[in-house]
C-alpha cells in the first residue's frame, strides 16, 4: 500500500498534512528517510515510524458502544447527532459503521466496525444471532405473554422466531414490569412492536449483549473501547479475521 494512505489511515491526518510530515524527513520505511509519499510500503513487514516510533498498523477496528438515549444508529445524519459523530474523535481516520441499528431511544451494546465481513454475519438472518434486551414495560407482563413469545408473535408483516422472555421484578402499584428478552433476528423496531402485539408499551429499553459481545458494568452509558482480543477471539466464528 502507499505510504500516505498508511499513514492517514493510522490517524496522522489527510493525505496532504502526511505529505508534508513525509516532506520535513519525520517518517522512516526500515529506518531509512522516507521521501516519497507514494512510496510502497508492506504494513506487516516494514517498519514504519514518524520521528523514531514505530507505527503499529490496524486494518480493522472493532468498537463496543454503550449507545445512550438521543444519538442515532447511522453513519451520517443532517439533523441528530449520529453513534459515528460520537466517536469521532478518536476514529475520525476509520470509516466506522454500527452492526445494526438501535432506535434513537434505544440504550446500550452497538458494535462499530469497518469490517463488513462480520457486520454481515452478526445481521444475517440465517445466523440467528441472539440479542438480549433489558426493558421496563408498561403492564404487568404475564405467563401468557411469556408463552406467546416462545411460540413466536404474528406481527402482521412477519411472525417473529420464539423468543425468551423472563420477568425479573414486577411492581403492581407502578403497574409496571422489569423483563429481559432474547430476540434472534433484529427486524425495524422488534421488541417494541412484540409487546405492542400482547397490549403492553416498552418505557425503556436497553441492548445487553450480541451473540457472544456483552456488555460490563465497567463500561457506563455513553463510554466505548475497542474489543478486547478474548471479545476478538469470540468474533471468529461470525468471520473476523483479523492481522
Ligand atoms: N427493538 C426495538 O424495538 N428497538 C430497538 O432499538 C431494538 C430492538
Amino acid at each position: 500500500m502507499r505510504l500516505d494512505k498508511f499513514l492517514a489511515d493510522s490517524g496522522f491526518g489527510s493525505r496532504k498534512e502526511v505529505k508534508k510530515l513525509i516532506n520535513q524527513g519525520s517518517v522512516t520505511i526500515n529506518e531509512t528517510t522516507a521521501k516519497k509519499p507514494n512510496a510502497q510500503i508492506d504494513p506487516y513487514q516494514d517498519t514504519i515510524a514518524y520521528l523514531g516510533d514505530p507505527i503499529h498498523y490496524q486494518a480493522c477496528y472493532y468498537v463496543l458502544l454503550n449507545k445512550p438515549d438521543g444519538i442515532i444508529s447511522a453513519t451520517e445524519d443532517r439533523e441528530h447527532e449520529t453513534v459515528i459523530d460520537w466517536v469521532a474523535l478518536d476514529y475520525h481516520h476509520v470509516d466506522l459503521f454500527p452492526v445494526g441499528r438501535l432506535d434513537i431511544d434505544t440504550t446500550g451494546l452497538l458494535l462499530l466496525t469497518n469490517n463488513g465481513q462480520l457486520s454481515h454475519q452478526l445481521l444475517s438472518p440465517k445466523k440467528k444471532v441472539p440479542k438480549t434486551y433489558h426493558a421496563l414495560i408498561d403492564g404487568i407482563v404475564t405467563q401468557d405473554d411469556i408463552e406467546a413469545f416462545d411460540k413466536g408473535l404474528n406481527l402482521g408483516d412477519f411472525t417473529t422466531q420464539p423468543a425468551l422472555l423472563k420477568i425479573d421484578e414486577v411492581d403492581e402499584e407502578m403497574n409496571q414490569t422489569a423483563i429481559q428478552v432474547t430476540i434472534y433476528e433484529g427486524k425495524f423496531h422488534q421488541v417494541k412492536r412484540m409487546f405492542e402485539a400482547v397490549g403492553k408499551t416498552v418505557l425503556q429499553l436497553h441492548r445487553h449483549s450480541m451473540g457472544p459481545l456483552e456488555l460490563d458494568s465497567e463500561l457506563a452509558i455513553g463510554e466505548y473501547r475497542e474489543l478486547t482480543d478474548r471479545e476478538k477471539q469470540l468474533l471468529i466464528p461470525y468471520g473476523l479475521i483479523d492481522k
